[in-house]
């Protein structure tokens, strides 16, 4: 009796804090939803004028560049899936890329050893910047209003700066020693900021005018382009002005799959989102996780072998498609993905090693960032945008006012030795001149009964994947509202190191000792949030909702 009570108690908790019934923001006709309040209202004020989805992309992105730079960026790169109002898809890939000249062993020493933080930190790090010329590909292609109304109050808020909350004053706390130690001197954020002070950026809205004015050119060709080369070798980097100049934005199909009434559009390689999330989805498609209720015990089991199967294929098939052949279709197919369930038990876990392919795990930086846009035409896109880790490579450049990614971690420098999220990679995500490396970025778009229902995403490394996976899960299946969905506890596995990453007191330690008893080995040590999602769910009554995840300082706005 006494267990039926506790059990009744714990139930009820659960479900309290799984199921709020808190709505986000909710608007008629167009929404951002980013990870700043002043990014989402430059790009909200965007639709106000007029502008679409992609001219609001724009100056979302780039006032994120402004007043986040931990993540935002011109000096990174990202992928934007798009699904226009006629029903049309497509999907935008501005990824950095080697250098041309990058070599495979460009990371190890003398004995074939990876040498400690060459790939994370400073000029040798830093991959070609894609930002630029996908905003600009993206302009030329869908934009409605000139470049010049677009970004000029982008660099207004660079003039006039941004205040600090105390998210942002924690993470320039943490960084402060990494930025003297790869600039050797100061920079404008080493200083000692607090929260509520004001950060005003005229090198970095110098930059931007010169973009405005000159053009995409200007960060490629041009004098910022020479600059750029020149401040990236003096820093122990390879970049050249011609790596620069060859840099092209691809447009690329999206992954599309179904998932009982939904059909999910994500990003396709050399982003490994679309895949991973459709081999995912697929493979637990067939359980009835609603009956099995949120995070209970069934559930999790189900999600984490599905996630060890679909990561193991990550590490082994998935890199740049113009460099190697990704078996896209045969991972996704019905047969195949039957097959990977075929020996999973909810008696115990199926330990990682039996899982093939092996020899391989995934490491990669959780400090990306992602907004949601749908406007007031019904066009919807989803962004995901990096320097990869927290401010890159930690190199800035004083005089051009940006930090520059570090995203060439994102390669497997050594296959089989894993990145900073712990990713192992194989030859598939070998470093190679020009090759794109591999990214777990999973900007995602989904339909219900093919009409437009929700656009989401989150930064997170390899834990992007799964968060996505969850939250359409908690919307689709728990009945959640998109706040809620959002903001739910999450837990993640990928295959390598074989442990499930849990939420720091999200989860009771009751659920934990099941897990253990069915032989999962529980991560207990890691007391990072994982992912922020942020996304807009269509409800029924054409009304958009908002979901900005309560980890960060995310912020929807529209009307
Ligand atoms: N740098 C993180 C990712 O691309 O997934």
């Amino acid at each position: 009796m006494k267990k039926l009570l506790i059990a009744i108690l714990f139930s009820s908790l659960v479900f309290s804090c799984k199921n709020n019934n808190k709505r986000g923001l909710i608007t008629n006709q167009a929404m951002v939803v980013s990870a700043k309040a002043e990014a989402s209202k430059i790009g909200t004020a965007i639709l106000k004028q007029g502008g679409n989805v992609f001219d609001a992309m724009i100056a979302t992105d780039l006032a994120l560049a402004v007043c986040y730079p931990y993540a935002g960026n011109i000096g990174g790169g990202g992928f934007m899936v798009y699904r226009l109002e006629d029903g049309s898809i497509g999907a935008l890939d501005y990824r950095e890329k080697a250098s041309k000249l990058a070599t495979k062993d460009m990371y190890l020493d003398s004995l074939g050893n990876v040498i400690p933080g060459l790939s994370t930190k400073g000029g040798l790090a830093v991959g070609v910047p894609g930002t630029i010329a996908g905003l600009f590909e993206v302009h030329d292609k869908f934009g409605s209003l000139p470049m010049e109304t677009i970004m000029q109050p982008v660099i207004d808020l660079a003039n006039k700066g941004y205040v600090l909350t105390t998210k942002d004053q924690a993470v320039l706390d943490d960084k402060r020693l990494a930025f003297l130690e790869v600039n050797k001197t100061p920079i404008l954020f080493s200083k000692a900021w607090k929260a509520k002070d004001t950060i005003k950026q005229p090198k970095l809205a110098k930059t931007l005018k010169a973009i405005m004015l000159n053009g995409r050119d200007e960060f490629y060709k041009g004098e910022t382009a020479k600059k750029i080369a020149d401040f990236i070798q003096k820093n122990g980097g390879i970049i050249t002005i011609d790596d620069l100049a060859s840099y092209e934005a691809q447009w690329r199909q999206p992954v599309t799959f179904e998932y009982d009434n939904l059909n999910i559009i994500s990003m396709s390689p050399p982003s490994s989102g679309g895949i991973c999330l459709g081999q995912i989805m697929l493979q637990i498609e067939d359980y009835n996780l609603d009956e099995f209720g949120h995070n209970s015990l069934k559930a999790i089991q189900v999600i984490t072998e599905a996630e060890r199967r679909a990561y193991a294929d990550r590490s082994y098939y998935l890199g740049d498609p113009d460099f190697v052949t990704v078996p896209q279709d045969q991972l996704l197919s019905e047969s195949y993905i039957k097959s990977r369930m075929s020996n999973f038990s909810f008696d115990a876990a199926t330990a990682s090693t039996t899982v093939s392919h092996g020899k391989v795990q995934i490491i990669e930086s959780d400090e990306t960032t992602h907004y949601s846009i749908v406007d007031q035409f019904g066009n919807a896109i989803a962004v995901t945008t990096t320097l990869n880790s927290g401010y890159g490579s930690k190199l800035y450049s004083q005089e051009l006012g940006f930090f520059f990614n570090n995203e060439m971690d994102d390669f497997s420098s050594k296959p089989g030795v894993p990145n900073v999220y712990g990713l192992i990679g194989a030859e598939a995500n070998a470093i190679l001149p020009e090759k794109r490396m591999l990214s777990s970025m999973t900007p995602t778009i989904v339909e219900k009964n093919d009409q437009l229902y929700m656009t989401l995403g989150t930064p997170g490394g390899s834990t992007i994947i799964t968060s996505v996976m969850q939250t359409i899960l908690n919307v689709h299946e728990y009945d959640m509202t998109m706040q809620d969905a959002v903001d739910a506890p999450r837990f993640h596995h990928q295959w390598l190191p074989d442990t499930i990453r849990m939420e720091p007191d999200s989860f009771s330690q009751q659920l934990i000792e099941q897990l253990k008893a069915k032989g999962y080995i529980i991560n207990e040590e890691n007391a990072d949030v994982i992912g922020k999602v942020d996304g807009i769910l269509v409800l029924d009554n054409g009304q958009l909702e908002a979901g900005a995840d309560k980890r960060g300082d995310d912020t929807a706005f529209g009307f």
